[in-house]
């Protein structure tokens, strides 16, 4: 762990403040800060400020501050050594090896090779189609009308009417690693394999950093099943992965938007018409890792789903799900018989933006619905509350999203709070009576932190000019700071100094927290950098020289009255003798 320390602020050091948050908040220069609208709570006009110069962000509306790595961990919901990996991966800092042990080395080598060969059988597929027995599979995707440009992209391919075409194509890998990456079948007689793919257009499923996982593929003609997708290895899990995020992600993250749609072939096809910011969940249903996957990249969601039964209830399902990721969404229903593809093709990109922009809010959406389909009589609302109960559940009961949610849902059915949670569990009735903690309360509170003028502007100084906080503790900073919480400040500096001596402040935020940690963020954000801070700190160590002096005075001034009202001639004697010399002094 020694070591880590160092590790840790090479990423800090290495990483660009402005770039790492001008990728998700678009900031506008004003002064030696850039300001843009807050992330991390709602607002009309940015008060969400960046200081390049001290490596630090700090938002006066809601008191989240930091550097570059709490951004990013706040921003996307990960935990220290996630943000820290990511952020070292990006400015090429490497990070040292946890050793691993025998068996993990083993894993992580298989997971290498087959992606791997996923890799090079995406290659052999995507060259096939573009061979002369690939004619069938390029007619197919020309009827569906899939560009060549996005065919290359995707890297999209054809796995022939073959039990071994690849199992030739590949030889030199070999029917074992073909196996593990589930791209050959072994026989049931167990002689043998043949290929698992086979008469189908190939997606290779590509992770967000571009590895090789697995293919989806659809068959050319009728028959069953119409999708075949890899099976689970080593390298896919199923509800893990977002087709296209790889190929979309950039797109993803200039909108600041996802389109989520249900096939691959609307994902192509909205493609096609250059609707990029869009990924699909190949075939299973939305799961909270998908939403953690986009998080990155977008700070909405749109689900884009059939206008049937099905696509509604899959809508429903997702609430929970993004209401527990705390990722906004909406959801577009398209016109009965109609998917993403048949819509997009029909009427075009611009029709499409127009649905977008109308689309509802996530839980809006499922209280319109639920109403047209029960009413707003008593049954109805019963029926209602017993279709949102597993909704509820399935949030976790401390989590704020959870009284949000009931609070929205009550509201909008006309029930109280507890008659909508009292179907779910009487423990959580009791609790929602107490005073709920929304996101604005708990950033009000950290930002009530009021010390006295001259504790702020000495804190001020050394939060940015931290060299000389030996200094200003020898003179007697600490019986000016009275509030604990300034003095945690203090000490915090002190510890910092003398462990890094010449470091920035910046530093100080991984020991502070809460109102302490917004205090100092705030400081660094709007404390402009002085023109000479040797006489500015002169000036200060003047004053709190004299202001000690002046302490000491009225402490003896009371001990002298004392004194004289106990009639103890000695002791008045001593106490007259130490002011003059005191005042001598002066
Ligand atoms: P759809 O059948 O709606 O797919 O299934 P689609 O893309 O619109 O298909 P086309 O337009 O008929 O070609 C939605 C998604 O569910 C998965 C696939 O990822 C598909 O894109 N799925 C579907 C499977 O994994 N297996 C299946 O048997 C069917
Ligand atoms: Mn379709």
């Amino acid at each position: 762990m020694a070591n880590d320390e160092g590790v840790v602020q090479a990423v800090k050091d290495a990483a660009d403040i402005l770039e790492v948050v001008g990728e998700i908040v678009s900031l506008k220069k004003a002064g030696v800060n850039y300001k843009g609208l807050c992330p991390f709570h709602g607002e009309k006009t940015p008060s969400f400020t960046v200081n390049p110069a001290r490596r630090s962000f700090h938002c006066f509306g809601c008191g989240e501050g930091g550097d570059a790595l709490s951004f990013i961990m706040r921003y996307q919901g990960i935990g220290f050594w996630e943000a820290l990996k990511q952020l070292a991966g990006r400015y090429h800092i490497s990070l040292p090896e946890r050793e691993l042990s025998p068996r993990e080395r083993q894993t992580a080598s298989k997971r290498k090779e087959l992606f791997a060969i996923n890799q090079q059988a995406a290659l052999c597929y995507h060259q096939l189609l573009f061979a002369e027995n690939g004619a069938v599979a390029r007619n197919y995707l020309e009827k569906r009308r899939i560009p060549l440009a996005v065919i290359n992209d995707f890297q999209l391919g054809f796995a022939p009417e073959s039990w071994d075409f690849l199992l030739k194509a590949m030889a030199d890998v070999g029917e074992e690693g073909l196996s593990e990456a589930g791209l050959v079948v072994q026989r049931e007689s167990g002689k043998g394999y043949y290929d698992r793919f086979r008469n189908r257009v190939l997606f290779p499923i590509i992770s967000h950093s571009g590895k090789y996982l697995g293919f989806g593929g659809r068959i050319l003609d009728n028959q069953e099943p119409k999708y075949l997708n890899s099976p689970e290895t080593l390298v896919y899990t199923k509800g893990k992965t977002l087709f296209g995020l790889f190929q979309n992600k950039e797109a993803i993250r200039r909108s600041h938007r996802a389109l989520i749609v249900e096939g691959n072939f609307d994902l192509l096809s909205l493609v096609a018409a250059g609707v990029r910011d869009v990924v699909a969940p190949l075939g299973t249903a939305l799961t909270s890792q998908h939403i953690r996957a986009l998080k990155g990249y977008a700070q909405e969601a749109v689900l884009l789903f059939d206008g049937d039964q099905a696509g509604i209830k899959a809508a429903m399902r997702a609430v929970p799900l993004f209401l527990s990721e705390k990722v906004a969404a909406r959801v577009v229903i398209l016109p009965d018989g109609h998917d993403p593809d048949t819509f997009v093709t029909e009427f075009g990109a611009a029709a499409l933006e127009e649905r977008l922009a109308a689309a509802y809010a996530l839980p809006e959406f499922v209280v319109s619905h639920l109403v047209d389909k029960h009413g707003l009589d008593l049954e109805g609302k019963g029926r209602i509350v017993e279709e949102l109960r597993p909704l509820i559940k399935a949030i976790d009961d401390q989590d704020l999203q959870r009284s949000l949610f009931v609070s929205h849902f009550s509201t909008k059915l006309g029930l109280s709070e507890e008659q909508l949670l009292g179907a779910v569990s009487p423990p959580l009735a009791v609790s929602a009576y107490q005073p709920v903690q929304t996101s604005a309360t708990a950033a009000a509170r950290h930002l009530k932190i009021s010390y006295t003028m001259i504790e702020e502007q000495l804190l001020s100084f050394l939060i940015i000019y931290p060299e000389y906080v030996g200094q200003f503790v020898e003179e007697g900073l600490l019986e000016i700071i009275t509030q604990p919480s300034a003095a945690n400040i203090v000490k915090a500096l002190q510890e910092l100094h003398s462990k890094f001596p010449g470091c920035g402040a910046e530093r100080l935020l991984d020991q502070l927290e809460g109102p302490e940690r917004t205090f100092v963020s705030r400081q660094l954000i709007s404390v402009p950098v002085l023109p000479d801070t040797e006489r500015e700190a002169a000036e200060k160590i003047a004053w709190l020289r004299e202001n000690r002096q002046k302490q000491r005075m009225r402490q003896l001034t009371a001990r002298i009255n004392e004194a004289q009202s106990k009639n103890d001639q000695e002791l008045l004697f001593s106490l007259l003798l130490e002011k003059k010399k005191i005042s001598e002094r002066e």
